[in-house]
């Protein structure tokens, strides 16, 4: 699988021949000054909840990527409200697509809508083909939901939030991967905003002690991960 880094918690990933785009948001943070957003393609684009951080450039990349946007019912119908129809809905549940399962997971968190409207439950991905496994949990405090995830799949990858204060902080994603068994974890929801700064050394070792391979990513790196076999 290749996944690359936009900042905050966007990234591509290519995973099974299939382009995912998820939680759009490069311009608002001016992202969009190093990263070339015009050569970015997707199949799908995923949407964990409705917050801006996660939504603010849903509708820019749908129009550009073409790709079936696959979201909650209320987070669609924000979607659908702004012009844009190519669109799957999912509550929490598993459905086969062309490139394996896509399982819609809870996540611990909250999810408003831009225009204040009510955005449904926040959740999380598991995008499990046979070419590898990834899970995305989507804003989340630690939750004993985590307990479930190796029951739907042996995760090849979590892409977890650490920035603490919204969702979990370096110490409770390290807890969370007693529940996940992830065999990579890769960090996403740091630094943007003051309230989520993070000590990049001291996360590092945190995760090293704990042999727990992981990946702290800069804006703009792609990561190219082993497949499971
Ligand atoms: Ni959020
Ligand atoms: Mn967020």
């Amino acid at each position: 699988m290749k996944f690359t880094y936009f900042g905050h918690a966007c990234f591509h990933l290519e995973l099974n021949g299939t382009k995912f785009l998820i939680d759009p948001f490069i311009t608002p943070v001016g992202n969009d000054k190093t990263i070339d957003i015009s050569s970015i393609q997707a199949d799908y684009i995923l949407i964990s909840h409705g917050h801006e951080d996660h939504i603010a450039d849903a509708i820019l990349f749908a129009h550009q990527t073409q790709a079936t946007v696959i979201a909650n019912p209320e987070v669609l119908a924000w979607i659908e409200k702004q012009g844009y129809s190519k669109v799957h809905p999912m509550n929490f549940g598993t459905r086969e697509f062309e490139f394996g399962k896509l399982h819609f997971v809870p996540a611990q968190h909250s999810s408003g809508l831009p225009d204040g409207s009510y955005g449904g439950q926040p959740g999380g991905f598991i995008i499990n083909t046979p070419k590898g496994v990834v899970y995305y949990s989507g804003d989340t405090s630690l939750t004993m939901e985590m307990q479930l995830i190796p029951r739907y799949a042996k995760i090849d990858v979590a892409i977890l939030p650490i920035g603490g204060n919204f969702t979990m902080n370096p110490e409770e994603a390290v807890i969370a991967n007693e529940m996940i068994q992830a065999k990579h974890i890769i960090g996403v929801h740091f630094d943007t905003f003051g309230y989520i700064k993070i000590d990049h050394e001291w996360t590092k070792e945190l995760f090293q002690k704990n042999n727990i391979p992981f990946i702290l990513p800069s804006i703009g790196e792609i990561i190219e991960l082993p497949l499971s076999q």
